[in-house]
């Protein structure tokens, strides 16, 4: 049942009868109707301030007559100073709410308004030859949960890992590895050696000079496509890859395409010539650049003096190869606030070009991550590997499981879904322009907001669905009268607009803000109401919205990447 429409047109018919013809049209009603801020003053309001120039009557005159001319509303109409306070019925409006939750289900918050859309999202994109380190770990969890959310609302997604594969450095890693490395303990040490053999370049080439000319011609082999040299490089890339691989697969992120930097080297030509076609492109000191001066940003570098493209001029190839290839309706990128003036800059170009989908590109920046009060710095060495910091938290789940409850099955399993989901939960849970510190006791956390709370109030719930087993009886509604019960319905009922507008705002904190309230709106209730109540129809109605709550934090914990688990 919508209440919203109901209501909408309980108004207008009694507009009609109470003062015959007006202007008044339903839409005008619907889009006036409003949540109050606090349940007290009921569930929708409806200002008739408004109206008075129409009907040219006192607000509360306008008021006082629709109330008693609206039939059938399921509930009590309140006329106070102008405005209409509707509260629905408690226990229709509770009856409804964990129905409909009960009928869709796993797709309950879900919509088909993405349908026949699609979206393109760029996160995680690592750096070929470099640790992943912690600092990759917000677009890595926002994309993954924007992602979800998208798809849940029915846009086909696109998932890329813009790779971060092309670059000068490449070429003195391979000069490095011809004069020191070997495969063997390359593939073994993975990324770790190619970084070794890095640094022993940069540190070795301060006193031989010679030592930068083997690199920039290993460099250029790599650009004229030198059979040895694209071999070393490749795997470089594959090494790099399957160390990354590790990480996705902890967090459970896949992505559909991996076509990074060096996937552009012969798709940027035509998209230059197009910016010089356009008379966009000027010279300046020997690069090739567009002006922004006009917009009050630096010049975009399409190429440099030496005639190289830059990480600007491949991403305007991607954008363009992205849109001829999926025709995408919005472009994600999830990318740190340090680049908010590439990506102004980027999108102002494809607007002069007048690109007009580019309205579609949209730069989802993210706050800077500490850890333990500390900023990260890979020239000082402070650095978290992402695997390092799952595995450790993976670790500390299971000590505490063995300290609290260690006869748990699947122990190992529990403490997996646990540690990863504290990780996940706690980069998620702020505003994703926030600064992030993270720290293992707020993440790890059994209280407040943090995922083992929200997981454990998951796995509470299961636990009360077991022991209710199958009730015989018609639920009772009117059970869930009391205000513990409706907090939790109210949270529910929020559920669609909430994934709606998280979607609408690239902000996947919403959902998490939101399991957090939902979790200590359904602890109280489990607190103060017996939910197994004697009476069966009692405890059907408590049992049902058990089931509803249980349903919507685990597909919200789905939206985000965080697993929910039955037992705990
Ligand atoms: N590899 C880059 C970095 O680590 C991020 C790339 C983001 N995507 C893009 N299309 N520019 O900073």
């Amino acid at each position: 049942m919508d209440f919203k429409k109901l209501i909408t047109a309980g108004i207008v018919s009694a507009l009609g009868t109470a003062f015959g013809e007006t202007s008044v049209t339903e839409e005008t009603v619907f889009g006036a109707l409003e949540l109050p801020p606090d349940s007290a003053m009921g569930d929708y309001a409806f200002p008739c301030f408004k109206l008075a120039k129409v009907l040219h009557k006192a607000p509360p005159m306008i008021a006082d007559t629709l109330a008693a001319a609206i039939e059938g509303f399921p509930g009590r109409i309140d006329s106070v100073k102008g405005y209409l306070n509707f509260y629905i019925d408690r226990a229709l409006y509770a009856g409804e709410v964990v129905k409909e939750v009960l009928r869709a289900g796993d797709r309950y918050g879900g919509s088909e308004e993405g349908r026949g859309k699609t979206v393109c999202l760029d996160y995680s994109s690592i750096n070929i030859a470099k640790r992943f380190h912690i600092g990759h770990l917000p677009s890595t969890v926002i994309g993954n949960a924007l992602k979800n959310i998208y798809a849940f609302l029915g846009y086909d997604t696109v998932s890329i890992n813009h790779l971060g594969d092309w670059g000068t450095q490449f070429g003195k890693m391979i000069a490095a590895y011809k004069m020191w490395g070997d495969r063997e303990t390359v593939e073994k040490g993975g990324v770790d050696e190619m970084v070794k053999l890095y640094v022993r370049f940069n540190t070795e080439a301060k006193t031989d000079e010679s030592l930068n000319d083997k690199g920039r011609a290993w460099f250029k082999a790599i650009e004229d496509g030198n059979e040895e040299a694209l071999e070393i490089f490749n795997w470089f890339k594959r090494v790099t890859l399957a160390d990354a691989e590790k990480v996705y697969e902890i967090l459970g992120v896949k992505f559909d395409s991996y076509a990074g930097e060096s996937f552009y080297n012969d798709k940027m030509e035509p998209v230059i010539e197009e910016v010089a076609e356009k008379g966009l492109l000027k010279e300046d000191q020997g690069a090739r650049i567009v002006d922004l001066e006009e917009y009050g940003m630096p010049p975009f570098i399409m190429l440099r003096s030496d005639g190289a493209s830059l990480y600007a001029t491949r991403d305007l190839a991607a954008a363009k190869y992205r849109h001829d290839t999926y025709h995408f309706d919005k472009c994600l990128y999830v990318v740190a606030y340090q680049q908010d003036l590439h990506f102004k800059q980027l999108f102002k170009v494809m607007e002069l070009l007048g690109w007009d989908w580019s309205k579609g590109c949209i730069h989802v920046n993210f706050g800077m991550v500490s850890y333990e009060g500390q900023a990260l710095s890979t020239r000082e060495g402070h650095i978290v590997y992402l695997e390092d910091l799952l595995n450790t938290s993976i670790q500390k789940s299971l000590d505490i499981i063995n300290e609290k409850t260690p006869d748990l099955e699947n122990k190992e399993e529990i403490a997996r879904q646990i540690g990863v989901g504290a990780v996940v939960y706690f980069m998620l849970y702020n505003n994703r322009i926030k600064d992030t510190d993270f720290s293992w006791d707020r993440a790890l956390s059994f209280d407040g907001e943090t995922g083992p709370y929200a997981q454990y109030t998951y796995a509470r719930s299961s636990s009360v669905l077991r022991k209710a087993g199958t009730i015989d009886a018609q639920p009772d509604y009117s059970a869930l009268s009391d205000p513990q019960a409706q907090d939790v319905v109210r949270l529910l009922e929020q559920f669609p607009a909430l994934v709606h507008e998280a979607a609408d705002r690239n902000e996947p904190s919403m959902i998490t803000r939101y399991t957090a309230e939902l979790s200590k709106a359904f602890n109280r209730f489990y607190y103060d109401i017996r939910i197994l109540d004697d009476d069966a129809a009692v405890r059907k109605a408590r049992v049902e919205l058990t089931e509803a709550a249980r349903q919507t934090l685990g597909n919200a914990l789905g939206l985000i990447g965080v697993a929910a688990p039955e037992r705990m």
